[in-house]
């Protein structure tokens, strides 16, 4: 790979959204890294567990040695395991705040003087719609999320005086793997589709690529005097206030 060429490191880049972001930098001319706890099949990847600080350093130190530059970090690992607060477990809330809340501060920590040697960093954290709302049984989801919004800021803030944005997006609906238990859990699969489609201005759910052409924006030139954001991409969902059935 050529030294010239931008470099970006995608953690969770092995399937669904992030494998997009992925696929969407690379063609954006970025050579690209994937760091996941599974191999991606079309980037080169390295193992990674977010959640482990040893792990991260690790990987980001062979970015480093193999490609002598890191310029673009895209937080994007996450999971999301359901409870009711009240029937919450420390283990499983533990877990999705050192994967989804952790996990991004500590690449952020270990990528940050790389990226301020680029000239021009960029950091992308995959927040959620649900950073500022929240579905039942979310709450270390959605307190996660939140994390990540605010840690956006704050990212923006310490880092901006180095030449390192941060910018975070917050998807809705997303047609993947984290959440296709609620539709393959219905007996009508397409029944729920629908359902979900009419919730959507746009009359769609969102595909990985409607994520990832975002984040190629935040993590190129073209998005120089934006930082400390967070932008929505839920087809218009969370525009809408909730009515009732009857008045609609
Ligand atoms: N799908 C949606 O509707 C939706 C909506 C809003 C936000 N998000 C967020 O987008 C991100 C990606 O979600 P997705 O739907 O593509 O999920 P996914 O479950 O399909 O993929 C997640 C990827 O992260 C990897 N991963 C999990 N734990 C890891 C760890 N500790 N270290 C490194 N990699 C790890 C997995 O191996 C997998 O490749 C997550 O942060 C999620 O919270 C998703």
């Amino acid at each position: 790979m050529s030294p010239d060429r931008r470099v970006a490191l995608v953690t969770g880049g092995a399937q669904s959204i992030g494998a997009a972001i992925a696929d969407g930098l690379a063609a954006s001319g970025v050579s690209v890294v994937v760091g996941d706890l599974q191999a991606s099949d079309s980037h080169m990847s390295y193992s990674l567990d977010v959640s482990d600080e040893e792990s991260v350093s690790a990987a980001i130190q062979k970015v480093i040695g193999e490609h002598g530059r890191l310029d673009v970090v895209v937080n994007n690992a996450g999971i999301m395991l359901e409870t009711r607060i009240d029937e919450q477990d420390r283990a499983s809330w533990d877990r999705m705040l050192a994967v989804n809340l952790t996990g991004p501060m500590l690449v952020t920590k270990h990528a940050a003087p790389h990226l301020a040697a680029s000239g021009d960093g960029a950091i992308v954290n995959v927040g959620s719609i649900e950073g500022d709302r929240c579905n039942p049984n979310h709450a270390a989801y959605a307190a996660t999320k939140s994390g990540v919004h605010g840690l956006t800021r704050a990212t923006a803030i310490d880092l901006g005086p180095m030449g390192v944005r941060c910018n975070a997006i917050a998807p809705g609906w997303i047609d993947t793997p984290l959440n296709s238990s609620y539709v393959d859990a219905h007996p009508d699969r397409q029944v729920v589709i629908d359902a979900l489609a009419d919730l959507h201005p746009v009359g769609r759910v969102g595909a990985p690529a409607d994520v990832a052409d975002v984040v190629v924006w935040l993590a190129s030139a073209e998005s120089r005097f934006v930082t400390g954001q967070v932008i929505t991409i839920d087809g218009g969902r969370t525009a809408r206030p909730p009515l009732p059935g009857i008045l609609q």
